[in-house]
């Protein structure tokens, strides 16, 4: 019997018609894409690849809808932020991130850091909570270029203040980059609400999709002034040397994923059928019964809220007394799987103060079920009373 509790690593099961999606395209089509002699096949794959785009960008484009020509396709939101934070900060650049960000976003800035690029850290509070007033403070002492944050933690699942924060970008003229890596596909998102210069994606978690696609939807004039992080053949302008500045094709060289863009849409058809208030209201109600359940654990010690309000269904805690591998390890035995450790977020540990030993993180998603929360909390108990 399987339990899985690690949907903030990736979404698991898959909607049924998304693995579908991906062998039907590799059996049925499995063309590349403008790299044909637009053939039936070399049509269809177009198709499937512009619909995605539309998809996208109406599912985060909010009520400007998105223009699907800038949406670009990458691996994951890792190299999207890489693209974004690559592209655009130049030595003498200010950007500013948060002490909650995942190594997604630190490490290219502290590699940028090396080049020039000066790099603010905002501490955040003994939640994860990021204090807007303290941007805005920031931004009234020193010129800042970029805003970048993550929209939901990883680690302890809160949601940070974008709404404030784009005011903030907004009045400032900054570049507000938004990793959505928790929230996409639970929680609507608005690029043109938020004004985001970029919203970043990854297509495995509450996207539903398959692992090895992700992307960016673009704000046109920003997308204009980012310099393409990997350039090379597009199936476009062929007779250029130079990279095309037209977009998609910007910031897409190479043969992309395309049974992952095919096994996205599917599951972005999916989360429109299915309708992200339903996926959000059913993953609050098992994550409420799951922090009900915790807390009422004799030795559980939250790192982050150990409220609802305000937070995904992503908990990261201890149990007196014992070590969180050592637990992951325990559960993963009798096939409840979870996360131990530091999750690629060492700066958000050391904010909730679970640095270096790290924490046991259990995530809920769409298809959990009320069995799985009680099974854990029950193994949970039980390990307890061990010692
Ligand atoms: C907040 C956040 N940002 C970035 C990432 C990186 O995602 P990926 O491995 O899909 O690039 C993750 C993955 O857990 C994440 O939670």
């Amino acid at each position: 019997m399987s339990t899985y509790m690690n949907n903030a690593a990736t979404s698991w099961p898959k909607p049924d018609p998304v693995p579908k999606a991906v062998f039907d395209f590799m059996v049925g089509r499995g063309a590349n894409l403008a790299r044909g002699a637009a053939a039936g096949r070399d049509l269809e794959t177009m198709d499937m690849v512009m619909e995605c785009r539309e998809k996208v960008a109406a599912l985060f484009g909010g009520h400007k809808k998105g223009d699907p020509r800038y949406v670009s396709f990458s691996s994951n939101i890792t190299e999207s932020l890489n693209i974004v934070l690559k592209g655009f900060l130049k030595p003498g650049m200010t950007v500013v991130t948060s002490s909650m960000e995942h190594n997604a976003v630190i490490r290219p800035l502290r590699s940028l850091e090396k080049k020039g690029i000066k790099l603010e850290i905002l501490p955040c509070d003994s939640c994860g909570k990021l204090d807007p007033h303290g941007f805005e403070s920031l931004c009234g002492s020193k010129k800042v270029d970029m805003l970048v944050i993550a929209h939901g933690s990883n680690l302890c699942g809160v949601i940070q203040d974008v709404d404030s924060l784009s005011k903030i970008c907004r009045e400032k003229d900054i570049h507000f980059v938004l990793d959505t890596a928790q929230t996409a596909g639970v929680i609507p998102i608005s690029a043109s609400d938020l004004d985001l210069a970029a919203l970043c994606f990854t297509g495995h978690k509450g996207l539903m999709g398959p692992q090895g696609v992700g992307g960016i939807l673009w704000k046109p004039s920003f997308a204009e002034v980012c310099d393409p992080f990997v350039e090379g053949g597009t199936g476009s302008f062929s007779h250029e040397e130079y990279q095309p500045k037209s977009m998609p094709d910007k910031f897409e060289s190479g043969t992309p994923n395309l049974p992952g863009i095919a096994g996205l849409l599917a599951a972005v058809r999916w989360i429109e059928e299915i309708g992200i208030e339903t996926i959000h209201r059913r993953e609050e109600e098992l994550g409420s019964r799951l922090l009900e359940g915790l807390k009422a654990v004799p030795g559980v010690v939250f790192h982050g809220s150990s409220e609802m309000e305000g937070r995904l269904p992503v908990f990261a805690l201890n149990i007196e007394g014992l070590d969180n591998g050592v637990i992951a390890g325990q559960l993963a035995d009798i096939g409840i799987e979870t996360r131990p450790g530091l999750h690629c977020a060492p700066l958000a540990h050391k904010t909730l103060g679970s640095f270096p030993q790290g924490a046991l993180r259990l995530s809920v998603g769409f298809f959990s079920s009320e069995e799985d929360v009680d099974r854990t909390l029950d193994a949970i108990k039980a390990l307890i009373s061990q010692g």
